[in-house]
């Protein structure tokens, strides 16, 4: 099979699309032949090897998984002798945790769910890692509840923009922070407000917001403390510096344990139940993948380049 591989940490140029064997079927595993998949920054921070922490799981010297690719969403070709739940021929979506650049890849059952009726397979792709980041940001982390005054920080990203669509199924008040680009985007995704960040400041505008999901973590624990409301939550889910993320993980858990606000990290883990809960909320309307752009699994590389500037406008996406 055609697959996308790298042996050493560096720039997408370590990239090499090349023949391998195609995987065998898990006992507990399903073999999916790949229709799409997406690309997120955990690819590329997989792929440099950087921050360094990454390696502690992706490898030290060298990564230990040759092929990059978390988000996948195609047909079940093969299944292992333990699974009930699907077989040959279910349309599927879900995490592969890493394999997904490549014409198949075998994935745990328990990580795949069958694929909305009317999405498209980039669709469904573009879900599992940010979707379930932005559901379980705002749902477990966050305590959204309907009512509430709900900020997103990095609105117009793959994160943001399921966060401003989820934060909205939840019937709440949603703020999207973005770039003057982007502003009509967040805004026809659901946004009541908008803050254009290039011109306005989101904490130094004397607005309160009972939850911030932040998806850019570029503001310190007393910046986003100055715009929580009494008893406000801020959920960090990514950040700009190594720097800020241990001041979230000390000054943040200082400020939980010391006062009614809670300043936080999370991390999102893929399950069955969170993914139907996205199937669903796709199936009901509430929620619509934006695909910003679409790459063949030959320009893995070059899709992998453009979400590294930081700018994309929703998911970017591989067709296989
Ligand atoms: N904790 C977890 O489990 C978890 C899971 C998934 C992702 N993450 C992290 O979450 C972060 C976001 O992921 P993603 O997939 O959404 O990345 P992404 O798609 O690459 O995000 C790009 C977006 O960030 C926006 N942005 C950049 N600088 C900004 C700023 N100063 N203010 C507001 N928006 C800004 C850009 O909008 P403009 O062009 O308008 O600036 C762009 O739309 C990453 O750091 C990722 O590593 C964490």
């Amino acid at each position: 099979m055609k697959a996308v591989v790298y042996h050493q940490y560096g720039s997408p140029d370590v990239l090499e699309s090349t023949d391998i064997d195609t995987p065998t079927v898990r006992d507990d595993g399903v073999v999916v032949k790949v229709h799409a998949a997406s690309v997120n920054p955990l690819d590329w921070h997989n792929l440099r090897g950087d921050p360094f922490i990454a390696r502690l799981s992706a490898g030290f010297l060298k990564p230990k998984n040759k092929i990059l690719g978390a988000d996948i969403a195609g047909r079940v070709e093969a299944v292992g002798s333990n699974v009930k739940q699907f077989q040959p021929g279910d349309e599927v979506f879900g995490g592969s945790g890493v394999g997904g650049f490549a014409e198949y890849v075998c994935v745990a059952e328990n990580n795949l769910v069958l694929k909305p009726s009317d999405s498209s397979f980039e669709e469904a792709a573009s879900v599992p890692v940010a979707a379930l980041t932005a559901l379980q940001g705002l749902r477990d982390n966050g305590q959204i509840q309907p009512g509430r005054k709900v900020l997103i920080n990095g609105a117009a990203g793959g994160v943001g923009t399921f966060a401003v669509q989820i934060a909205k199924s939840f019937e709440t008040e949603v703020t999207g922070v973005t770039s003057t680009r982007n502003l009509a985007m967040v805004r026809k995704i659901g946004a009541d407000h908008v803050i254009d960040y290039t011109k306005e400041d989101f904490t130094r505008n004397g607005q309160q917001y009972d939850l911030i999901a932040d998806a850019v973590g570029n503001r310190s624990v007393s910046d986003v403390k100055r715009v929580l409301s009494p008893s406000g939550i801020c959920v960090v889910i990514g950040f700009s510096s190594l720097a800020l993320m241990f001041q979230v993980l000390l000054l943040g858990s200082w400020t939980s344990l010391t006062s009614s606000k809670k300043v936080g990290l999370m991390l999102a883990n893929i399950n069955q139940t969170d993914l139907n809960t996205m199937k669903a909320l796709l199936e009901s309307g509430k929620v619509t993948p934006v695909i910003d752009r679409q790459y063949t699994l030959n320009e893995v590389a070059e899709a992998l380049r453009y979400l590294e500037k930081g700018r994309a406008q929703g998911k970017v996406v591989i067709t296989v």
